[in-house]
């Protein structure tokens, strides 16, 4: 037996080398790759531009295409199994993943590699084909991620073919993907993970019966898929699911379907942006391993007792954005012990407190109340959370849900919070110093609170990763050594309102990433100091008006490059208007193209700026809104504006501007609003303004110099409402086209509680202010500005007659026609303008009688018809009667407020002193009787509308003290407060 034995060893032996030789062979046989499938790869890569080169090793003609990047091959036979070609960056680094994608076709080559199982091509630009239906014959395909690659239309049914598929998403990016029908699904059998999300299904109405058929189904993500419908299901076959996003499909249904419920195995599920309403069905119970439930963005608004509490396992529940009502401790969230993300904000209707059981949510991290109304002290809430998570929490967020009270010492035991938003509460007294120990404080927002006392370096001891802090809105002192260095480099700053000055605030030089700066009116009166100069043009987001800032704009030394590459939402801002800087801004507008291209809206407004407007104006190609107004500059338009082709306001307003309006202007096609009043600008008005500035709202050229007549083009402004050429030598008739101001016709607007709106962030808002002039007070507008229609042509050398096309525009609220040499009668049918609060037509030449229909101006609170040639008898209405003698003077008018009428018409002329002496009066501000008016409203109405029924000429009084109200008014509402008071007062003047 022995040499068998030894015969048998040796011959094991041999065969076990032959197998290590062999197995040596393919092996190293596997290490180079199948010519055939090079070629293809390379194939496939010559179809791509690839501007990140991430296939820079996808080269050579007989290299080894297994150790090219993203390519897997067995190592047995030498095939590509795996192409990973998707984009390695998120979309949330969106400058990144831009840049890193994959853009063109893809080859049909690809089927060369047969034996592939796993191909991703997600995240890259394959320029909206359709995805090719040949993918289906890699029938060993097992992972296969299309999505978010630039696919378009119709999914294809082909994919039903790959029977071995346990992985696919064809997740879409809005809504270019579509399926009419999920039939083929029924092939796809060993499915585990299917996403859908973002891709058309509309028309698929079998897709939750098809959906149903795939037993193995682990994970399903189908949000946002526009079917608005979940229907019901006899018996879920999907019951091994455990991951379930349903959100954003806005379902029509009321109530969750009971198949739902059976899911037993579910561990995710995303029910948000629906439409499900009443009370959250306690079927959710039975899913007792879900530890990730998203109801937010649906009309709940209770929900049944009890079976929160059996989902102990929950980390993450969110019932954000329902209409939850009651209080917060009948939502039954006591049990959830396990909970790590909590958010229940925007439910405006619920109330009471943040119960105590919350001291037992020991492993929360995040924590959102934000806009519910828990009218509580900040103290107790700081209290609670600091029984057992103050060294564990990492966000807490409690902007504007009424919180109350004072900061605590406690705030600095959240060793471990990120962010904490208080903003927009009516939490009063100091900042606590221990704020400074919390060091991993990234985002604090203070805003909008009663905060006081001072803030010191202390706060911020130790508070290296604050990246956005705002505290604008509260009576903060801030008291800082002006050598400070802080711990942090901010990226965002609003202390907007706070008192930073007198002196600049000299550690904001120190901020390098800083983009988003408002210190606007925070009592700065100084220089703005060298360094800060050089970085302005770091910021996105820049202002500084309402401070006493002065000097001049300095040459910067090497100035700085904005540090925003992606475009923000807003536009870049840079407002320095409201200080008191002077001198030349050359070198502001001139020095360095680099900066300066990126911003949109530039104030540098009511300053004491002098000299030429330079000529740089090409640097700023995106400028939307530039605003010079209210300060000395003097010489020529430079025809650079004329470039600023985005422009859609320019204000010049107020300088000493001189010459004409230079053509290259006409290139501004988009402006809405122009004010270039109060300058010495001449010559003719540009016929072009009418042709080529179609959108233009506001035109504004009072007080200049220019002449010659109103061109007949300006009628084409059809958006025009506001239209101030007072105070120039124009001359002239007024053409009859005017009732082509459509927008004056109407009193609609778009929206009537916004002014011109162009940008907003925050609580920051970009809309266009304008000055008017109207019912003999200078008054700026620019929240309400869209409710605004006004034309001022006074003081100018027109004649002719008033066109009756003028009652045309019924929106109109203020005309002005005075001080012209208008003849002729006034329009007969004038009482059809029925919004008219302001008509002046003083110092012409006008003959005839007033008007019956005049009579008819309900809303008519200012009028002088004076020094005309009118006459006969006032008519009478309490309307005209309201008005003072002098609105009628310098005519042979009889009637009340005049004289009375004889029999022979023969009229008295007024006592000249004597009415002179009661419009001064009227015109006067009587504080007794506006002092005793606001006690009225305390008071009581009775008391207050009591002396104005007795004395007349006080009812007048109140009605100009409303007016005057009205115009300083910023408040929406004001509007319709101000009518209702003046209706009150009129029904009872009846
Ligand atoms: C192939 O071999 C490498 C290293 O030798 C190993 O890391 C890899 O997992 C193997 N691949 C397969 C598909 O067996
Ligand atoms: C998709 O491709 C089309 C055509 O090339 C292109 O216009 C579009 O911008 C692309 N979309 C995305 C999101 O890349």
């Amino acid at each position: 037996m022995k040499p068998n034995t030894s015969a048998f060893v040796a011959f094991a032996l041999l065969e076990l080398f032959a197998i290590a030789t062999v197995i040596n062979i393919s092996f190293c046989k596997g290490t180079s790759c199948i010519e055939s499938e090079r070629e293809a790869l390379l194939k496939l890569k010559h179809d791509l531009r690839d501007p990140s080169n991430r296939l820079a090793s996808w080269i050579g003609d007989n290299g080894d295409c297994c150790k090219w990047g993203g390519v897997f091959c067995s190592n047995f036979t030498g095939h590509v199994l795996e192409l990973n070609l998707q984009n390695p960056f998120s979309p949330d680094d969106n400058e990144a993943y831009q840049r890193s994608k994959l853009v063109g076709k893809i080859n049909p080559s690809l089927l060369e590699l047969k034996h592939l199982v796993h191909l991703d091509l997600s995240g890259n630009d394959f320029q909206g084909i359709q995805i090719p239906k040949y993918l289906a014959s890699l029938v060993n395909l097992r992972y296969l991620n299309l999505s978010e690659a630039n696919f378009t239309g119709m999914i294809p049914h082909q994919l039903g073919n790959l029977s071995n598929l346990q992985y696919l998403d064809l997740t879409g990016y809005w809504f270019e993907l579509h399926v009419d029908s999920f039939s083929w699904l029924s092939g796809l059998s060993l499915l585990e993970h299917f996403h859908m999300s973002w891709v058309n299904l509309t028309k698929a109405s079998d897709w939750l019966l098809s959906i149903n058929s795939l037993s193995s189904l682990k994970e399903l993500k189908l949000s946002h898929c526009r079917v608005y419908h979940l229907p019901p299901l006899s018996s879920a076959n999907i019951s091994s699911l455990n991951a379930l996003d349903l959100s954003g499909n806005y379902f029509n249904d009321t109530y969750i379907p009971s198949w739902v419920f059976g899911l037993s195995h579910l561990v995710f599920l995303d029910l948000g942006s629906n439409k499900f309403a009443g009370q959250i069905p306690s079927g959710l119970g039975n899913l007792t391993s879900l530890g990730h439930l998203d109801l937010s963005l649906n009309q709940f608004n209770s929900t049944k007792p009890g079976w929160l509490s059996k989902l102990n396992g929950l980390k993450y529940l969110s019932l954000r954005g329902n209409s939850f009502q009651g209080t917060i401790s009948s939502i039954g969230l006591e049990n959830l012990t396990s909970i790590k993300t909590l958010d229940i904000a925007f439910n405006e209707q619920l109330g009471g407190k943040i119960p105590n059981s919350f001291a037992k949510f020991c492993k929360l991290r995040v924590i959102d109340v934000s806009y519910v109304n828990l009218s509580q002290d900040i103290s107790q809430v700081l209290d609670i959370f600091s029984a057992c998570v103050a060294d564990a929490l990492e966000s807490l967020f409690l902007r504007r849900s009424q919180f109350y009270g004072h900061l605590t010492n406690q705030l600095g035991r959240f060793k471990t919070l990120r962010a904490l938003d208080l903003s927009n509460n009516t939490v009063n007294g100091p900042i606590p110093l221990s704020l400074g120990q919390i060091a991993n404080l990234e985002y604090l927002d203070l805003s909008n609170n009663k905060l006081n006392g001072t803030v010191s370096e202390i706060h911020f001891l130790n508070l290296t990763q604050l990246l956005v802090f705002r505290a604008h809105g509260n009576s903060l002192v801030f008291k800082i050594n002006p050598n400070w260095v802080p711990p942090f480099q901010l990226a965002f700053l609003e202390l907007r309102s706070c008192h930073l000055g007198p002196r600049f605030p000299l550690w904001l030089q120190s901020q390098k990433k800083l983009y988003y700066l408002d210190i606007s009116s925070t009592r700065i009166s100084a220089k703005i100091p060298r360094g800060f100069w050089n970085s302005i043009f770091q910021y996105d987001y820049l202002n500084v008006s309402g401070n006493q800032i002065y000097g001049g704009v300095p040459k910067f030394d090497s100035p700085s490059v904005p540090l925003i590459t992606t475009p923000s939402l807003l536009g870049s801002i840079f407002d320095l208007s409201n200080n008191a800087l002077s001198g030349s801004i050359f070198h502001l507008i001139c020095q360095g193209e680099n900066f300066s291209k990126n911003i949109e809206f530039l104030k540098l407004s009511k300053n004491h700026f002098s000299e030429d407007i330079p000529d740089c104006w090409m640097n700023w190609p995106r400028l939307r809104m530039l605003n010079l107004g209210n300060n000395n500059f003097t010489g020529s338009l430079p025809m650079s504006i004329g470039a600023l082709n985005s422009l859609m306001s320019l204000n010049l307003r107020n300088n000493r501007l001189s010459g004409i309006i230079p053509t290259s202007f006409r290139n501004l096609s988009i402006l809405k609003a122009l004010d270039m009043g109060e300058n010495e600008l001449g010559g003719n008005i540009p016929t072009w303004i009418g042709e080529t500035f179609s959108r233009l709202m506001i035109l504004n050229l009072r007080s200049n110099k220019f002449h010659g007549d109103f061109p007949i083009q300006l009628c084409r402004l059809g958006s025009l409402q506001i239209l101030d050429v007072a105070y120039n030598s124009l001359s002239g008739t007024i053409p009859r086209c005017i009732n082509n101001f459509s927008a004056m016709a109407t009193t609609d607007s778009s929206d009537p509680n916004s002014g011109i709106f162009y940008a907003s962030s925050g609580d920051n808002e970009i809309v266009e202010d304008a000055l008017l002039v109207t019912k003999g007070f200078l008054v700026e507008y620019n929240s309400i500005l869209n409710l605004v229609r006004s034309i001022d042509i006074s003081k100018n050398n027109f004649s002719g007659e008033i066109p009756v096309e003028v009652t045309n525009l019924q929106g109109l609220q203020s005309l002005n026609l005075s001080h012209n040499l208008f003849t002729g009668r006034i329009p007969d049918n004038i009482g059809v303008m029925r919004s008219i609060e302001s008509l002046d037509f003083s110092a012409n030449q006008l003959s005839g009688q007033i008007p019956q229909s005049m009579s008819n101006l309900s809303f008519l609170n200012y009028l002088n018809l004076s020094n005309n040639n009118l006459n006969g008898e006032i008519p009478s209405s309490t309307q005209l009667q309201s008005f003072g003698a002098s609105s009628f003077a310098g005519n042979d008018l009889c009637g009340a407020p005049l004289s009375n009428c004889t029999e022979k018409n023969i009229l008295i002329p007024e006592d000249e002193n004597g009415s002179g002496n009661e419009d001064d009066d009227e015109d006067g501000v009587d504080w007794l009787l506006y002092i005793s008016m606001a006690l009225g409203f305390v008071v009581g109405f009775w008391c207050f509308i009591g002396p104005l029924l007795i004395k007349r000429r006080w009812r007048y009084k109140y009605c100009h003290f409303l007016d005057r109200l009205w115009d300083g008014c910023f408040v929406r509402k004001c509007y319709q407060i101000f009518h209702v008071c003046t209706c009150v007062f009129y029904v009872l003047n009846q």
